[in-house]
């Protein structure tokens, strides 16, 4: 099986290419950069894409600095949509299978229990509207070859490229430097490591799942400030997260104030998805921050 990833350089693309073997011994990984592929520029997607054989294409380019695409619109929609639109025909037109990454963000957070892939998407914002219109160009597309796959909140050892690090690094580092972090109490998410999404990936990808939308998240559910404190207390650092409003950390981009994932459906297929805590203490012990797990790493 040839597997082709774009934006491998992110935190999402470097664990689907480091633990690629868990899809099988007989894949086949190749990785095109931003330098070989901008995805920005719709031309080139067909063209480029044509001069390499896949059997699967997995997508985790994305243009996701939320804040900034309220005043970036015509970016994000150019890689958060019409790009995956393009790779969908490609795939399409070579019966190959599409995997996309989308997000959370495609819901408006009025929920109180985890979203299901069933729920209806309502983005309250550019970033989740541009995700969301992937999505559906995508289905128009492709639906009889593309699966989709939502993440959330996620950390992983690359740190996010576009973003420059993860919310865990910036923790530390405030914990360290100040002894105290202000954080958002009122945001409910899935935490997601970024190791355990791209294992449940590749096997989704391995069992052949059928097509469709995917809510590939660990397990468990918290606030940012719950998160926070969870990653205080494991690093051991004497540091004290305090709770805030998200009106006071007052930011350009609306964000659901319940974005919680059901993920029964990949866990029916690909066995359960550990529970986040644990997977933060597996990134904490692998880059360092611990000495070593509290418990064995865990398998999907
Ligand atoms: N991070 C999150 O918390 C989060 C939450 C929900 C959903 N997601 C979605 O998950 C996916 C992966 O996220 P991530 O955190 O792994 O992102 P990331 O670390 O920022 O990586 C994004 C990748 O996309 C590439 N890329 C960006 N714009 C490109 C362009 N115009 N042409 C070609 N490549 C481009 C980047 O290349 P360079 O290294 O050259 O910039 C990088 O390899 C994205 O689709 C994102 O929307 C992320």
């Amino acid at each position: 099986m040839k597997v082709l990833v774009l934006g491998a350089s992110g935190q999402l693309g470097t664990d689907i290419l480091r633990f690629r073997v868990e899809c099988s011994d007989s894949v086949e990984v190749i990785s095109l950069s931003r330098k070989e592929l901008d995805v920005s520029d719709a031309s080139a997607i067909g063209a480029v894409l044509s001069d390499y054989p896949f059997d699967v294409l997995i997508n985790c380019t994305g243009y996701h600095k939320v804040d900034e695409a309220e005043e970036h619109a015509t970016e994000a929609f150019a890689i958060n949509a019409h790009a995956p639109r393009h790779m969908a025909a490609v795939c399409r037109a070579r019966s190959a299978t599409f995997v996309h990454i989308s997000t959370d963000y495609v819901f408006d957070g009025r929920s109180h229990k985890p979203y299901l892939e069933t729920d209806a998407p309502s983005p309250i914002n550019v970033y989740g509207a541009s995700k969301l219109l992937g999505e559906s160009l995508i289905l128009r597309e492709y639906a009889e070859g593309s699966l989709i796959a939502r993440v959330a909140s996620l950390f992983g050892i690359a740190g996010s490229s576009g973003k420059g690090g993860n919310f865990v690094e910036t923790i530390l580092r405030l914990a360290r430097e100040k002894g105290e972090v202000r954080v958002v109490h009122d945001i409910r998410m899935s935490p997601t490591s970024t190791a355990d999404a791209a294992k449940a990936l590749l096997a989704l990808i391995h069992k052949r799942a059928a097509p469709g939308i995917y809510h590939v998240v660990n397990s468990g559910d918290a606030t940012w400030f719950e998160f926070a404190q969870e990653i205080i207390q494991q690093a051991g650092i004497a540091a004290k997260a305090v709770p805030i409003t998200s009106q006071e950390f007052s930011s350009p981009a609306a964000r659901p104030a319940y974005s919680v994932l059901d993920n029964q459906k990949v866990a029916k297929i690909v066995g359960l998805i550990p529970d986040w805590r644990e997977a933060l203490n597996r990134y904490l012990a692998e880059k360092g921050h611990i000495r070593q797990c509290a418990s064995s790493a865990s398998k999907i």
